[in-house]
């Protein structure tokens, strides 16, 4: 019998659990390769049970389905399978570009990402902010080149253009043999076997042939003379150019593996869940404003990074959702929320295991957890055993959309300001109050989340309200060592100084000319486009 040190005997638990998200622009197979993924796991049976959390195009005029949405993305925002004796929790994120935030923050609360790229359009606008997002933090990017049987661009090419946009060093794992109607399938460039392709393949049921050696005659009798040439060539030059994957590398963020496929042909995805059990990362220790916190640590902690409010209007109650960093987090037990000093416990906390929501008895580091919130939470908020810390690196992005707030029914200001508060702790939005005065601002990264916190404020808080457009294009979080600095430049600026909801002083800035001015002329004073959280 194994017997473990108190501080170790976390250590399986914390070892099977592998947390990542998966990311991509919209249509680009996102949700057709989560489905895969839950196959694989035998978390569902069959096809078509997994919905797509997109948006519809006509969305900003259909707010039943925004509600839709939103519904869809409580079911979808965890889910947790079995593959080959690992527990892996798999986070959803909103490919639509207004709700980037929300993306950003459920990034913090991975261990590794998987990135889907549309062999047809490559690499779009979103991804790319997504990747700058991912680079700063170093997380670890196996990327899924998907629609293969679809005509795409020369796969050369879309890896160069992959790596010149995304910044990130590529390492093909598997390589294609043709692509659109002449798809043959992959060559498996680590087992050193053919998968060939078969449109509609079911789960567990791809066709490989074991080949060794290149010029073994099987090759052109599996696809072709011609293609097998192309191949031959095209083997021997990767080889040459990447070697080996070295998992290191991998792990730090500088390599990405790449698997080539088609998700909705379930193809190809096999050999990527395969290499992502071998080599993704299990829960890693994490930064925290006192010191590392390690996940094999005996003590609970754990952080908030997201809300979702109920969709109920009636009830207030929302779910927050925890990431579990270090120790066990059970049920029922007293634990300290750190910016509240106060101590909560959770009576019926879940998990979503099988997409199913079940209550837990305990979680482990890389689990994430829901809880029953009655506005106790705010995005950042850290839980712990009593220790006072806060996780760091929880970003809060500069909005690119600004509104003035104006209360169109003076007898529910009071509703209007609790609703507005709530809704920003949610982190659909970021509150601004203006500098000396009382105007209300908004910022937003899409102008749909507008429509979604009026829609919200007049249904849940019957608050109705206007939107004044400002003509702001980015709020900046000013600091300066010199605090006479800062106090001159906020008096002198008044008319684009604002204060964010825990006070902190932020300049809006009307053009990138103006910003670029006043950084220039003010030299004490350092223009930060993100806040994090907690620094
Ligand atoms: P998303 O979550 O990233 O937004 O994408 P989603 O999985 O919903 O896929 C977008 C569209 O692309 C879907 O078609 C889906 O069937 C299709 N698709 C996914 N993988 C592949 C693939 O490997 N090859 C091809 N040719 N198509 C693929 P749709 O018509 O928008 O929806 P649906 O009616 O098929 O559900």
């Amino acid at each position: 019998m194994l017997i473990f040190a108190p501080f170790m005997k976390y250590i399986p638990e914390i070892n099977r659990r592998k947390s990542f998200a998966i990311i991509s622009h919209p249509d680009a197979g996102k949700t057709t390769l989560t489905e895969k993924f839950l196959l694989f796991g035998g978390a569902i049976q069959t096809a078509g049970a997994v919905k797509s959390n997109k948006i519809k195009k006509h969305a900003t005029s259909d707010f039943m389905e925004i509600e839709r949405q939103r519904g869809i993305s409580v079911a979808t925002s965890v889910m947790s399978f079995e593959y080959q004796g690992y527990l892996v929790n798999l986070l959803d994120t909103p490919g639509h570009k207004d709700f980037a935030e929300d993306t950003y923050r459920t990034l913090t609360a991975v261990d590794s990402v998987v990135l889907v790229v549309d062999s047809v359009n490559g690499v779009e606008a979103q991804t790319r902010r997504l990747m700058e997002v991912i680079a700063m933090r170093k997380t670890p990017v196996i990327v899924f080149i998907n629609k293969m049987d679809r005509d795409g661009k020369n796969r050369y090419e879309l890896l160069e253009e992959i790596e010149n946009e995304l910044k990130i060093q590529l390492h093909p794992m598997t390589w294609p043999i043709n692509s659109g109607k002449d798809f043959k399938g992959v060559y498996d460039l680590n087992e050193k076997s053919l998968v060939l392709f078969a449109a509609g393949t079911k789960a567990n049921e791809e066709d490989v042939v074991k080949i060794d050696d290149l010029s073994d005659p099987l090759l052109q009798k599996k696809i072709g003379e011609k293609e097998a040439a192309t191949l031959r060539e095209d083997v021997e030059l990767i080889d040459g150019v990447y070697g080996p994957l070295n998992k290191k590398d991998y792990l730090s963020g500088q390599t990405a593996p790449v698997f080539f496929g088609s998700a909705v042909n379930n193809f190809g995805v096999k050999e990527m869940l395969d290499t992502f059990i071998r080599i993704a990362p299990t829960p890693r220790p994490r930064q925290t404003t006192l010191r590392e916190v390690k996940p094999e640590e005996e003590k609970f902690s754990g952080f908030i990074f997201k809300i979702h409010a109920n969709l109920d209007p009636r009830h207030r109650d929302r779910i927050a959702f925890l990431r579990v960093c270090s120790g066990k987090f059970s049920r029922n037990t007293y634990y300290h929320h750190v910016r509240m000093n106060k101590d909560f416990r959770f009576s019926n906390p879940y998990t979503f295991l099988a997409r199913q929501k079940e209550v837990i008895e305990d979680a482990f580091p890389g689990d994430v957890v829901g809880l029953f919130d009655t506005g106790n939470f705010k995005i950042g908020d850290t839980i712990t055993e009593g220790e006072d810390f806060f996780y760091t690196g929880i970003p809060s992005f500069s909005p690119e959309i600004f509104k003035e707030v104006v209360n169109k029914d003076p007898l529910k200001t009071k509703q209007l300001e609790k609703g507005l508060l709530q809704l920003t702790d949610e982190g659909v939005a970021q509150l601004f109050t203006q500098f000396g005065g009382n105007k209300k601002i908004i910022g937003c990264v899409g102008e749909l989340q507008f429509e979604v916190i009026q829609y919200r404020l007049l249904h849940e808080y019957g608050a109705s309200v206007q939107m004044n457009n400002l003509p702001f294009y980015k709020a900046c979080w000013l600091t300066s060592k010199d605090p006479k600095k800062l106090d001159e430049f906020t008096k002198y600026k008044q008319a684009n100084i604002a204060l964010d909801k825990d006070g902190h002083i932020v300049y809006l800035a009307q053009s990138e000319w103006f910003l670029n001015t006043e950084i220039q002329n003010n030299p004490d004073i350092e223009f930060h486009f993100s806040s994090e959280i907690h620094k």
